[in-house]
């Protein structure tokens, strides 16, 4: 069967790798990546690092408002299928690009497969929110992470093409994790393993806000040894909000960090702070203490087993939590073993009647 596969941004290259190379075992696919991201350390370092094989087609979109630049992905992805006529469309996570793909796909009639189904954090002001939405409903093979994945469609009516899979993070974490230990990372940064803090921020949420992205660069100040690979948004906003050099003397704020470096930084760090989705899960399957800047989590499992606190961005909350958050006990499996990707496989195979 021929696969058209549609990633744009970071997160979507480390999900896509172990999947694609499960797929190719016995299926034609074809790679499309939207130029969502762009810059060498957002994109390029993970097609190298993961062994992720060259994109047969880059659209280059670019960064743009959501409408502009979810409606250019949404006309050349439908030139590329209407060209290529795959049997699939395979579709990521949450961002622009995931819902471009998916979109496409329903309106040329291509049945849509979704990765990372059934995520919710019930906040319709999140622009991923949406995206997860919409995907999940002109999606027809829901491949979710979770349990509770499995209950959000459910409760939204959507039980037909639901697969609990696993998630395909934990391969990609566990397929490279003792690799990224093992290597100079650290110590190329002059950093000890257990002698600092990782934070990252790129939360339209936290980022757009001045005052909240103020406060929380504050907090991460305050605790006074935290390492933030700094992701372009926050430093365009932090420099358009004239935080970026108070920032930058109290936060070491380096650039953009590749996979393999980020899960040694994650893995040697005493606590870390983020609001990203993929480093929350990350921190649980580590076994580090999580501090999450949002007031939300799709991710609610690593706040149940006592791994992860949402404390949003208030600056005294951020540091008393940082201070005081001890895990009460070990994380568990709930994203499964690392065996999603040959799951997403099967399923496929017996989606196709194989
Ligand atoms: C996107 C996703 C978000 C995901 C994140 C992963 C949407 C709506 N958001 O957010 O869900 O968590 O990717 O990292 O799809 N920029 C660069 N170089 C790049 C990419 C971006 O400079 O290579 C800058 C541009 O100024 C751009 C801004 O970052 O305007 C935001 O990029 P965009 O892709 O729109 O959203 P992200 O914040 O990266
Ligand atoms: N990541 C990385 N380098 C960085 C920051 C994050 O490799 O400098 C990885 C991180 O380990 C995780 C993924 O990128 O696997 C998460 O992506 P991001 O935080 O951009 O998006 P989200 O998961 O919030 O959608």
């Amino acid at each position: 069967m021929k696969i058209l596969t549609v990633v744009g941004a970071r997160p979507q290259f480390i999900k896509c790798a172990p999947v694609s190379r499960a797929l190719r075992k016995e299926h034609e696919e074809i790679l499309v990546h939207t130029g969502q991201h762009y810059d060498r350390e957002m994109s390029d370092l993970f097609f190298q690092e993961l062994d992720i094989p060259k994109p047969d087609h880059n659209l280059g979109i670019g960064s743009g408002t959501h409408g502009r630049q979810t409606g250019a992905m949404l006309a050349g992805i439908e030139d590329l299928i209407l060209k290529e006529t795959p049997d699939l469309v395979l579709v990521y996570g949450d961002t622009n690009s995931t819902l471009a793909g998916a979109l496409a796909a329903a309106k040329a009639h291509v049945p849509v497969a979704h990765v990372e189904a059934g995520l919710r954090s019930f906040d319709r002001k999140m622009p991923e929110e949406v995206n997860r939405v919409l995907t999940d409903h002109c999606s027809d093979l829901l491949l979710a992470p979770t349990e509770t994945a499995v209950a959000n469609l459910a409760s939204e009516g959507i039980t037909t093409g639901v697969h609990l899979t696993g998630d395909v993070m934990v391969d990609a974490l566990l397929q490279h994790a003792e690799v990224a230990r093992a290597s100079s990372a650290l110590a190329n940064l002059g950093l000890e393993r257990g002698h600092y803090r990782l934070a990252t921020v790129h939360r339209a949420e936290n980022t757009d806000d001045p005052a909240r992205l103020a406060a929380i660069m504050r907090a991460l100040g305050d605790l006074g040894n935290v390492v933030l690979p700094c992701h372009p948004r926050t430093e365009k906003m932090l420099k358009n909000a004239g935080l970026y050099e108070e920032a930058n003397k109290r936060i070491r704020l380096i650039p953009p960090v590749g996979y393999l470096e980020m899960l040694a930084l994650e893995s040697g760090a005493t606590t870390i702070l983020t609001d990203s989705g993929g480093v929350q899960k990350e921190a649980y399957v580590l076994g580090v203490p999580c501090i999450t800047l949002r007031e939300t989590t799709e991710w609610v499992e690593t706040v149940q087993d006592g791994w992860n606190v949402l404390v949003g961005s208030d600056r005294e909350a951020i540091v008393r939590a940082a201070h005081g958050f001890v895990p009460d006990k070990k994380g568990s499996d709930v994203f499964g073993k690392g065996e999603a990707a040959a799951e997403i496989r099967r399923v496929i195979r017996e989606y196709f009647g194989g």
